[in-house]
């Protein structure tokens, strides 16, 4: 939303400010007023809607001598006078072509300064991070608004000069054609007579520059650095193992908690799923090559600590640079790519590491239990609603969705069962996306066993329910973070699995008192010890959280009853902050729903779209009946 203030009033002070003389400016010029013409009515914001109105004033009615203005004026009249014209179509299209084969990195560049100044001078975020992420930003946004806003066959018929090209699709009606044959199977019962474990962890987010000592209270989003500063006082000093708040942490502590896994649960899990975001907070000073580092840095270290454990990794949304960002096509996509393949082949296989080379997401094979067991690798910047590159097709990013469809058919017909892993919840990805994965969830729930997401730093759980019934039908379990960004102790979660049917029955989840082991002065990594917290099962009174029954009843109670969101609250961050809520609040649960209009409706807001998202719109195809999934 703070981007997109900055952008949106980037665009309107390069146009006033910078294009003044040349034709090309003009062009540009005419571009953005009929972008604020069109989409005005939107803007919910009134200072942007008095920004807007402001500069269409002085375009439009001040400036009539231009000759854009002209031009402009005689197309709106022939819109009004005959209807679609093949002429006028035409006019408009390679007007619009001519405006795409502008060379816009030459506008991108000045949108970056002006940008970066509209950022620092509405103090909408420090001027350290509008200069470094809005910077590293602006472009790609420009990108990706060029090609869907300016492209002749989006733009000309909506703005009534060319008969319709593109059609918005009925993605509900989409995600209705998934499920309709969806198998009536009975879930299994867990026989218990064995059980396997695993671990997952996610977001991992260490600070390679992490300074014991530093300001842990500065003014930007990540401290603890030598650039923070002094502390003012005591509680304000980073500590040797981190800082609960507004620091990453060292590596020592990603240390210490592969070394306690080596030394005390490396003998009972079976793997290890790791759910990305592994590079620092500081957005705004990196770089492609620094984010990849810090990834083959911890697969280094998890390789040589547990030689003998496959890891299952997916990278999040903080790999990208800049932070979110992520085109499927990219060249620096692609590099990282091939370099976290060729890292990941010897615990994911040659197959699976070839189709992350390709794609960015996999999908890998474990044959030691009674079913063969398909771990699913969703890479989540399909969805991402701060990924600007989906802002010129939002429509199933490189079809990965798609992908999943395939590969969860193909697993029905060979007798598999499934974890889907990913990082971003389903509930914080763009509506149509989360629509169509959970209509997928549901389709395949007879085989899909369970989903493991991170990305909150929160210990969570989301669950999926069939549409229209609401019966639940599968549930995501979202891990805490090893990092202390946001508050949190570090943690990590080892799961407890029926061998027979392979359902996690129980977790439990490890943490490291952070506050302890810095105020003891505690410094060897084989120390550290990550305790356990609490268990799914004996925390909150139930006897296999595989059943459904127990889920719902769960839910009942996060809903309306207070010592249960007490119990939630105190482990959602590891035990970091003991305080208890005074009443009832429905964002525990409804953060359970996994839509972001399914999410609002619980907490009884109709779901309204924010200007961002309304940026990427809906799904889109030239086939007004494209039901893509079948
Ligand atoms: C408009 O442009 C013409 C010449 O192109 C000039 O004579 C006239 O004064 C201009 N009008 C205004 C209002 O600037
Ligand atoms: C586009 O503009 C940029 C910056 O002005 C320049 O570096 C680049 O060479 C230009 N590209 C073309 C194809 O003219
Ligand atoms: C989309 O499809 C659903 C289900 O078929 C239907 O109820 C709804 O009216 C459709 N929406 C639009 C905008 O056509
Ligand atoms: C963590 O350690 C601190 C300092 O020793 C202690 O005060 C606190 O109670 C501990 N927290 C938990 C949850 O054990
Ligand atoms: C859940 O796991 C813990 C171990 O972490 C165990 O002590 C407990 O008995 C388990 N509960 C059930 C019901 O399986
Ligand atoms: C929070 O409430 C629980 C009972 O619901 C109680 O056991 C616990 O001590 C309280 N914690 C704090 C920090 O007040």
């Amino acid at each position: 939303m703070k981007f997109l203030l900055a952008f949106i009033f980037g665009l309107l002070l390069i146009s006033q400010v910078s294009c003044r003389n040349d034709e090309d400016s003009e062009l540009v010029k005419y571009v953005f007023t009929t972008f604020f013409q069109r989409n005005i009515d939107q803007f919910d914001n009134p200072v942007l809607t008095q920004m807007a109105k402001t500069f269409l004033k002085n375009e439009v009615l001040e400036n009539k001598n231009s000759t854009i203005t002209e031009q402009v004026m005689k197309l709106q009249q022939n819109v009004q006078g005959e209807g679609f014209s093949t002429n006028l179509c035409q006019q408009c299209q390679s007007f619009y072509n001519s405006i795409l084969s502008l060379n816009l990195t030459k506008y991108g560049q000045e949108l970056t300064h002006i940008i970066q100044f509209g950022c620092s001078i509405l103090k909408i975020e420090t001027p350290l991070i509008c200069f470094g992420a809005v910077g590293e930003m602006a472009p790609s946004v420009l990108q990706g608004f060029a090609n869907r806003y300016l492209n002749p066959l989006y733009v000309c018929p909506s703005l009534g000069m060319c008969p319709p090209y593109y059609h918005n699709l009925n993605v509900t009606a989409i995600a209705q054609n998934i499920i309709k044959d969806t198998p009536q199977v009975k879930r299994p019962t867990p026989t218990l007579k064995k059980t396997f474990k695993f671990l997952h962890m996610s977001d991992l987010h260490f600070d390679g520059l992490y300074l014991e000592g530093a300001n842990a209270q500065c003014t930007v989003p990540d401290c603890c650095r030598v650039t923070s500063g002094k502390p003012n006082d005591e509680s304000a000093k980073a500590g040797y193992w981190g800082y609960i708040g507004d620091c990453d942490i060292p590596f020592r502590t990603v240390e210490a908690a592969i070394r306690y896994i080596k030394n005390n649960l490396a003998d009972e899990i079976d793997f290890i799923i790791w759910t990305g975001d592994n590079t620092n907070h500081y957005i705004w000073e990196q770089s492609y090559q620094s984010n990849t580092d810090q990834t083959t840095r911890i697969v280094d270290l998890l390789k040589s600590e547990l030689p003998n454990i496959n890891v299952f990794p997916i990278t999040g949304n903080h790999e990208s640079f800049p932070v979110n960002v992520y085109d499927y096509f990219g060249d620096h996509e692609n590099k990282q790519n091939d370099i976290f393949a060729t890292s990941w082949e010897q615990w994911i296989g040659k197959e699976a590491a070839e189709e992350y080379r390709q794609n960015g997401f996999y999908s890998s094979l474990i044959t030691k239990y009674s079913q063969p067991l398909r771990i699913i690798a969703i890479n989540t910047q399909a969805g991402n609603g701060q990924n600007w590159y989906l802002i010129q097709n939002p429509t199933d990013p490189k079809d990965q969705l798609k992908w999943l469809k395939n590969t969860l058919q193909q697993a029905e017909l060979k007798n598999e069962k499934v974890f889907i892993i990913g990082h971003m919840p389903i509930g914080d990805t763009l509506e149509e996306w989360a629509q169509i994965y959970t209509a997928l969830i549901q389709r395949y729930s007879n085989i899909i066993i369970s989903q493991f997401y991170g990305h909150t730093h929160n210990e969570q759980i989301a669950v999926f329910r069939n549409l229209g019934t609401n019966e639940i039908n599968n549930v995501m379990f979202i891990t805490g973070s090893l990092t202390t960004y946001g508050g949190q102790n570090p943690s990590f979660k080892i799961f407890e699995a029926d061998f027979e049917t392979m359902l996690p029955i129980n977790y439990t989840q490890y943490a490291m008192n952070l506050t302890y082991y810095n105020e003891n002065k505690i410094r060897d990594i084989n120390k550290v010890i990550f305790e356990k917290t609490y268990d799914f099962n004996s925390y909150y009174g139930y006897d296999d959280m595989s059943n459904f029954e127990n889920i719902q009843d769960f839910l009942g109670k996060l809903r309306t009853d207070l010592n249960t969101q007490n119990k939630y609250h105190l482990v959602q961050d590891a035990l970091a902050n003991p305080t208890n809520l005074t009443q009832v609040t429905l964002g525990y649960y409804c953060d359970t729903f996994t839509t972001p209009a399914a999410q609002s409706i619980c907490l009884g807001q109709p779901y309204k779209k924010d200007i961002v998202t309304e940026l990427f719109g809906t799904w889109y195809s030239h086939n007004p009946d494209d039901m893509l999934f079948d």
